[in-house]
């Protein structure tokens, strides 16, 4: 892995589900398990044809040729979208989660979409508090042991997001390395009070070998 060469945020294009397929594989069972909140050894056939079939609905971070993120949002109805965002592990912690994220919220408008939902597990309350900070208002519920955030666009949240997307020399210059859009910070970053979650907690797998004692119940 080269982590000082500048990476590419892109939209999907043909080839890239064997591209997904194979980031999925290099996937812990903790990632995976955080994604769909079971432990798949593969992603589902059906999300695969969705994000496939809807390439303006989805983004990659490419790497040498190899995913290394992918994002996506998918619509259902009445302008109500789903966002899902896994980042294999190596490449975690580095900004390509929120650039994913950002790229999707510039295009949702073009899209129709107003509505943005993401459903993340109890122990990631950093997760909902990002998505506290997209441009829109958002609502917070918990139920069982996930958290939903649901977010309503505002109206200028496509030029917003678009605008923490371009990237900065300080950016290019950061010292991770990590994508040039990567570190750029979002204009008006959003201020907020801490949020808390006293739900049940969840026991993440950690081997694969816990992920076959659990079974496998793909959603
Ligand atoms: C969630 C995930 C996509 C984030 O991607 P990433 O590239 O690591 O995220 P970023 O580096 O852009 O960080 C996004 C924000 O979350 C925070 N964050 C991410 N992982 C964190 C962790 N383990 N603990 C605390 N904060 C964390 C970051 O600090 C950042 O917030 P900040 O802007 O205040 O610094 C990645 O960790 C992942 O793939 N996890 C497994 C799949 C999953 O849980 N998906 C979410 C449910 S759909």
């Amino acid at each position: 892995m080269d982590i000082t060469e500048p990476k590419a945020i892109r939209p999907l294009i043909p080839g890239d589900r064997a591209r997904i397929e194979e980031m999925w594989e290099r996937c812990s069972p903790t990632s995976r398990y955080s994604r769909l909140h079971s432990p798949c050894p593969a992603l589902p056939a059906s999300y695969l044809e969705a994000v496939m079939g809807n390439p303006s609905g989805s983004r990659v971070c490419v790497d040498a040729g190899r995913v290394v993120g992918l994002g996506s949002l998918i619509a259902g109805s009445e302008g109500v979208a789903d966002l899902g965002v896994v980042v294999e592990d190596a490449w975690q912690r580095h900004g390509i989660g929120t650039v994913l994220v950002a790229s999707l919220v510039a295009g949702a408008g073009a899209r129709g979409i107003t509505v943005i939902t993401a459903t993340v597990l109890g122990s990631q309350v950093h997760l909902a508090q990002a998505m506290r900070r997209l441009p829109g208002d958002c609502t917070i519920t918990s139920s069982g042991p996930t958290i939903t955030a649901m977010i309503r666009l505002w109206s200028n949240a496509s030029p917003w997001a678009e605008a923490s997307l371009r990237p900065s020399v300080s950016a290019v210059r950061s010292s991770t390395g990590s994508c040039p859009e990567a570190r750029s910070s979002p204009s008006g970053r959003r201020r907020l009070a801490p949020l808390e979650y006293s739900g049940p907690a969840e026991r993440l797998p950690t081997s694969d070998a816990q992920v076959q004692r659990q079974g496998v119940h793909c959603p």
